[in-house]
């Protein structure tokens, strides 16, 4: 068993967050100002579905408005995009999210230009990229967000201290790279061209693991002391996998029993976490602290707007 101090409680400050993004759309709401948060999903990912199901619950749990459009992945380039001209005309709407990825055919980079910047919670539209990269930061991506967030709440020291990024997308790893740069760390962002991965990860004081490969970084990545943010989510459907990456471990043995599958990250977390200082687990990391700072953004959103 894990020691539970080690724990990066996701959950838990994810929690804390919503309850602050609670108080401030009462505050709004006697200004008579009301969130309202449009998703976009297009096609039938699966995942998608489950992702924009919780997006729209966590939105009425916190008091907003929450809209979901879901449109046939055979919808063309420019359809697509004449939504997202609707929802930015449409002054009801304060924030909107295209969920990613989009099914093939369709070009995501047009779509996320087209977005209103002011309504992209997400953080993806380039004048927000931008904004971020310039040090003014107005809606940053809400996983990297997330992770400096738990970070900050967790007294987990930036300043002058080496943090090591693996993964380059523009949904996570650069945004998060930059979020870590402004706070004052030593960056250093890996991918899959990295030679020698693991003599670079090993240098970092903070790890953080959005790759998209399950296991990826195991004990020879981890130094004693480091701390450990896993961004990734896997599902486990293979018996042989969950007892490969979680041997004696009755509580996903009965998860895998119940469900047939089990979730986990880009970290070896039984290999890992023994080394680590501090370690977010899979589910229960960061998944939480994105779905709390969407809110949180389509609340600044609303403010923004409104310059209230
Ligand atoms: N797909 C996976 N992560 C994200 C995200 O943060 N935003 C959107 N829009 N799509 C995603």
């Amino acid at each position: 068993m894990v020691d539970s101090d080690k724990i990066l409680n996701g959950s838990r400050v994810g929690g804390e967050i919503q309850t602050e993004v609670a108080d401030q759309v009462e505050q709004l709401a006697q200004k008579g100002v009301s969130p309202r948060l449009d998703v976009i999903l297009v096609g039938e990912d699966p995942a998608s579905k489950v992702y924009v199901g919780s997006k729209a619950r966590t939105s009425e749990k916190l008091g907003m408005r929450s809209q979901t459009h879901v449109l046939p992945a055979s919808i063309s380039q420019d359809e697509l995009e004449a939504r997202v001209d609707g929802l930015n005309d449409d002054p009801d709407v304060d924030g909107i999210l295209v969920q990613l990825p989009l099914p093939a055919g369709l070009d995501p980079q047009p779509v996320l230009g087209r977005l209103d910047p002011a309504k992209d919670v997400d953080g993806f539209h380039p004048e927000n990229v931008g904004l971020l990269q310039k040090g003014f930061p107005r809606l940053v991506p809400c996983t990297p967000a997330g992770v400096m967030e738990l970070l900050q709440r967790e007294s987990i020291e930036l300043q002058g201290r080496r943090a090591v990024v693996v993964g380059r997308s523009d949904i996570v790893g650069k945004p998060m790279a930059m979020l870590l740069l402004h706070a004052h760390a030593t960056v250093t962002l890996c991918h899959s061209r990295t030679r020698d991965l693991a003599a670079v990860t090993r240098e970092a004081d903070i790890l953080i693991a959005a790759v998209g490969v399950q296991g990826l970084i195991g004990a020879e990545h981890v130094s004693e002391g480091t701390v450990v943010v896993d961004v990734g989510m896997h599902r486990i459907t293979d018996q042989e996998l969950v007892d490969r990456y979680f041997p004696g471990n009755e509580k996903k043995a009965a998860v895998f029993e119940k469900r047939g599958a089990v979730l986990a990250g880009d970290v070896d977390f039984t290999q890992v976490a023994p080394i680590a200082s501090r370690i977010t687990p899979v589910p229960g990391g960061v998944g939480p602290l994105t779905i709390a700072m969407l809110m949180a953004n389509t609340v600044r959103a609303a403010r923004l707007r409104r310059s209230i």
